[in-house]
C-alpha cells in the first residue's frame, strides 16, 4: 500500500508531505497486531510491549504521538520541546535524499513552547499502554541554556514517562557544547536536582560525532549523576560519502548513512558502560535484521525515524515480527536474553 502512496507524497514538499503524515496519523487507522510477549521489557520502571519506538522530531509538538503504538511503537517521543514557542530556521530546511534513503534537517527546534504541549497533553488522558516520552530542549537565545533544562523538566514531568536530555542536535548553535566534560557535569547536577520527588526516568540523548575522551566522560558522568538511560544517537554533520544532489546541504545526516555510525557508537557506549545502564540505539534502522543487530550490540530499545518516510507507518510492526523470528532462530526466548551478547 505505502509502495502506491509513497509516488504520492514524495511530489510534496518534505515538509509538507510531513504535515500530511500528521494528518492521517489523526484518522481512524487499522492497528498492527499486538507484539510477541517475548519482545515485553521493564527498564527504568517502565513497560514497554515493544522494543520499537519514534524518535523525536517527528511529533514535535506532541499531536499524534500517543495514537502512534497502532502502527507498532512501544513507545514514542515527542519533542524536542523548548520552554517558549520558536519557528526554528528559514526554509527549506528539510530535505530527503532518496538516492541515499536519508533525510538531512536543519529545522533548528521549531516547536510550540511548552505551555501548549502541556495543554495538549493534559487535555488528551492515558496513551494506552504506549510509553510517552517527551524530548526537551533549549531556546536558541537562552541567556542561562542549562537553566532551559530545569525548567523543561520542572515543567514536562508530570506528563512524561520518561524525559530525554537532548544536548546533541546540531541546528542549535552551541548546544553540543554542553556533552563537554564540564558544562555536563554542571547541566547533569542541576537536571537531576530540578527533578521533583518521584519523577520521571531521565534519558540523555548523545550525537554520534564523538571522540573516545568524549565517550568516556558521558558515560562516567552518567552513572555519577544517575542518569536512568542513554539514547545513541543523534544525528551527524560528517558525511559520509553521498549520491543525492542534496548532500551539501547543512544540517544533520540521519537514515540509511548513518547507520554504521550510530551502531559504532552504540557498541563504545556498551563497552564502557556493560550493563550498568540501559542503552537505546537510533540512526539508520530500518529493517528487523538492523534493530536485532542495534540489540545484539547493546540497544535494549531502538528508535526510527527517517526509514519510516522510505518504507511506511507499519514499519514498526514488521520490525516486531521479524525480532520475534530472529530471536527464536537463535534460541532466545526473550528478548532481554539478547541485548548486548555481540560486544560482552
Ligand atoms: C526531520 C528530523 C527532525 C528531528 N528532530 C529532532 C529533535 O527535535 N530532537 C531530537 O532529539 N532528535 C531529532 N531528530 C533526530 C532523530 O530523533 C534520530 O535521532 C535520528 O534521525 C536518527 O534516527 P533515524 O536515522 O532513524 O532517523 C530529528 C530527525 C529528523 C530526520
Amino acid at each position: 500500500m505505502y509502495r502506491l502512496l509513497r509516488p504520492l507524497l514524495f511530489a510534496f514538499d518534505v515538509e509538507r508531505a510531513h504535515g500530511l503524515a500528521l494528518s492521517a496519523l489523526r484518522l481512524p487507522l487499522p492497528r498492527a497486531a499486538a507484539p510477541d510477549p517475548m519482545l515485553a521489557q521493564t527498564l527504568f520502571g517502565l513497560d514497554f510491549a515493544s522494543p520499537v519506538g519514534l524518535a523525536a522530531g517527528f511529533d514535535k509538538d506532541g499531536v499524534v504521538a500517543r495514537r502512534v503504538g497502532v502502527l507498532g511503537f512501544g513507545f514514542a517521543e515527542l519533542g524536542t520541546l523548548t520552554p517558549l514557542p520558536q519557528t526554528g530556521n528559514p526554509r527549506p530546511r528539510l530535505f530527503r535524499l532518496v538516492e541515499d534513503e536519508a533525510v538531512i534537517n536543519r529545522m533548528g527546534f521549531n516547536n510550540g513552547g511548552q505551555a501548549a504541549a502541556i495543554e495538549r497533553l493534559a487535555l488528551r488522558g492515558v496513551s494506552g499502554g504506549l510509553v510517552l516520552g517527551i524530548n526537551i530542549g533549549a531556546n536558541k537565545d537562552a541567556a542561562d541554556r542549562i537553566a532551559d533544562y530545569e525548567t523543561g523538566v520542572r515543567a514536562m514531568s508530570p506528563f512524561a514517562d520518561y524525559l530525554t536530555i537532548n544536548i546533541s542536535s546540531p541546528n542549535t548553535p552551541g548546544l553540543r557544547a554542553l556533552q563537554d566534560r564540564g558544562a555536563l557535569n554542571e547541566l547533569l547536577a542541576r537536571v537531576m536536582a530540578a527533578r521533583p520527588a518521584g519523577g520521571p526516568p531521565i534519558l540523555l540523548k548523545v550525537a554520534p560525532d564523538l571522540e573516545p575522551i568524549d565517550i568516556d566522560d558521558i558515560a562516567e558522568l552518567s552513572l555519577a549523576h544517575g542518569i536512568d538511560a542513554l539514547i545513541v544517537s543523534n544525528t551527524t554533520i560528517s558525511r559520509p560519502p553521498l549520491r543525492s544532489p542534496q548532500a551539501k546541504e547543512a544540517g544533520g545526516l540521519s537514515g540509511a548513512p548513518l547507520h554504521d555510525l550510530a551502531l559504532e557508537r552504540l557498541r563504545d557506549f556498551r563497552q564502557r558502560l556493560g550493563t550498568r545502564l540501559p542503552l537505546i540505539g537510533a540512526g539508520g534502522i530500518a529493517n528487523a535484521a538492523q534493530a536485532y543487530a542495534r540489540i545484539r550490540a547493546g540497544a535494549s530499545l531502538v528508535q526510527l525515524y527517517s526509514a519510516l518516510v522510505y518504507k511506511g507507518p507499519y514499519l514498526p510492526a514488521r520490525i516486531n515480527t521479524g525480532l520475534a523470528s530472529l530471536l527464536r532462530r537463535d534460541g532466545f526466548t526473550r528478548i532481554s536474553d539478547a541485548v548486548g551478547v555481540d560486544v560482552d
